[in-house]
């Protein structure tokens, strides 16, 4: 439900709106199991849709999906429109569905190096040493050119680095065998969960988010992440990268009249959990500045001291719906929940947040020039589409009839870091003489020092830019320390260091 710019949220003494113009300054729905969460998610998904502003958002229990039904007049959602005075309407959206296991939507595909060491440390849970080992072991396929895609690629180089250990040494800095042992172990273990298929090509492109249909609705993709939660560092990790990726994707834009893409980040929590400090600021960092990109970013999460205190202060638009408040630390959250308000002189947020009932929220949304609107007791408005899941036929429909059918359901293997490794091993066990005979000893030469730029560009990848080598964004990174005054540069450079992407070019 839309009107001139704004979304309808639900209705306190007055109707609450969303304001599309101060929708990228970022929001969070909060509240305990069973509150009314996802069906306010979904009620801005929909308005998002409606006002021509694609969506992603992980779907955790399957019940999102269902959005790409038209509403099935369930006796809550009627009952709801009558008491807020509005018509229920049953509308289907378009809908996108993703799924890491390429099993229940398109397969999301990261390559490694997109990845970048951090969140790869992060996946494999790396210890502060093998960290830093796999940093070194980026910067030397790097300054060899060879491609890092998959993780065969990524075991290719760490037995490169172990059997080349005193010249890495040297060069770099210790990579002791034992350590990188332990990562390949990792490396292992995840491949054996089946992991090989979240690194390839076709890569994730991330404007394959932001489409809109035919009628100019926003695409409202849907990321399966049922099998996801039980892996909460898969989960965190894939969708701090799409975040990563969509800031060094997307251009400075500023304030718009509408959000170009808004992120729903469900179950937040997963992403804070024992996360270590620098993801942390990392999190903060582009959280702060994607808003300028027009990127909206929104948290779904239990309780409002999930999230960081830094990220929290950074949400503007707040749906907080009923928390419990049993023992003394249920009611140290509440009072923590409630202090994040403006308050309203005509009741206490504390105590209301112990009273709401389901599919009620208190609501506190920017204003004006980006002030919060003193806090509301909100009956939330009812969804158009269907609440609960999708039936498997009509998901298996969905996927069949998607727009980017066949752009990302096959893997391609292309020659990367692998494939140069096994080639060079390979005409390293030639005699000499046959393949000077051959190919000359300039080419033997090369391929042993490696592919040189022209091959690793050749496989340059299917999303149609250029990549960088590290040592390129290292020089790019202190040219622009120099330059700190311009938002983007610095950006990228925070990414690029803190992220750790490290192949990334325009
Ligand atoms: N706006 C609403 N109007 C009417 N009923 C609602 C509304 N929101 C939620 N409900 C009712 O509450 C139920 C649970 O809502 P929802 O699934 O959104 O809770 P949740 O907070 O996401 O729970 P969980 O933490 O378990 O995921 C809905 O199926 C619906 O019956
Ligand atoms: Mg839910």
């Amino acid at each position: 439900m839309i009107a001139d710019g704004k979304i309808l949220l639900g209705k306190s003494a007055k109707p609450e709106y969303l304001t599309l113009k101060l929708a990228n300054r970022h929001g969070l729905v909060t509240g305990a199991t069973g509150t009314g969460k996802t069906v306010t998610l979904q009620v801005m998904a929909e308005g998002f849709s409606n006002a021509g502003v694609p969506v992603f958002a992980a779907d955790i229990k399957g019940d999102l999906s269902g959005i790409a039904a038209a509403g099935d007049g369930k006796a809550p959602f009627v009952k709801r429109a009558q008491e807020i005075g509005v018509d229920y309407t049953p509308d289907r959206f378009p809908v996108v569905f993703w799924d890491l296991f390429g099993e229940q939507g398109h397969p999301i595909r990261a390559t490694v190096s997109e990845m970048g060491p951090l969140l790869l440390a992060r996946l494999f849970e790396l210890n502060d040493v093998q960290e830093g080992i796999l940093n070194i072991a980026v910067r030397v396929a790097d300054d060899h050119s060879w491609p890092m895609i998959d993780l065969k690629d990524l075991r290719a180089l760490l037995t490169y680095c172990a059997e080349s250990e005193p010249e890495i040494d040297a060069k770099y800095g210790n990579v002791a065998k034992n350590s990188i042992g332990a990562i390949q172990r990792q490396l292992l273990m995840l491949e054996n969960q089946g992991a090989q298929a979240f690194f390839g090509e076709p890569a994730l492109d991330i404007r394959d988010f932001m489409r809109t249909d035919r009628d100019g609705r926003g695409i409202i993709n849907i990321l399966a992440a049922d099998k996801l939660m039980a892996r909460p560092r898969l989960y965190a990790s894939f969708l701090l990268w799409m975040l990563s990726e969509l800031f060094e994707e997307l251009p400075e834009v500023g304030d718009l009249d509408k959000p170009k893409l808004v992120f729903f980040f469900d179950e937040a929590h997963l992403l804070f959990n024992d996360a270590p400090r620098p993801l942390l600021e990392a999190v903060e960092q582009v959280v702060r500045l994607i808003r300028s990109k027009g990127v909206g970013v929104y948290f779904v999460t239990q309780n409002p001291l999930d999230v960081p205190q830094t990220v929290l202060a950074q949400l503007g638009n707040r749906v907080q719906h009923a928390l419990r408040a049993f023992t003394p630390r249920d009611q140290k959250a509440v009072r923590a929940a409630a202090e994040t308000f403006r308050q309203n002189p005509a009741f206490s947020t504390e105590k209301a947040i112990t009273e709401l009932g389901v599919g009620e929220a208190l609501v506190s949304t920017l204003e004006g020039n980006g002030t919060p609107s003193m806090v509301e007791r909100t009956l939330i408005a009812p969804p158009s589409g269907r609440v609960g899941p999708l039936a498997e036929p009509e998901r298996k429909e969905a996927v069949r009839a998607s727009p980017l059918r066949g752009k990302y359901d096959a893997a391609v293997d292309t020659d990367s870091a692998y494939e140069m490794l096994a080639k060079r091993k390979e005409m390293a066990a030639q005699p000499a003489q046959e393949a000077a005979s051959s190919g000359g000893l300039g080419g033997l030469l090369e391929s042993i020092l490696g592919g040189g730029q022209g091959s690793a560009q050749g496989s340059g990848k299917g999303k149609g830019r250029q990549r960088a080598t590290v040592t390129e964004t290292v020089v790019r990174t202190a040219a622009t320390s120099v330059a700190r005054t311009v938002g983007t540069q610095i950006g990228r450079a925070i990414l690029r260091g803190v992220l750790g992407s490290m192949t990334k070019g325009r």
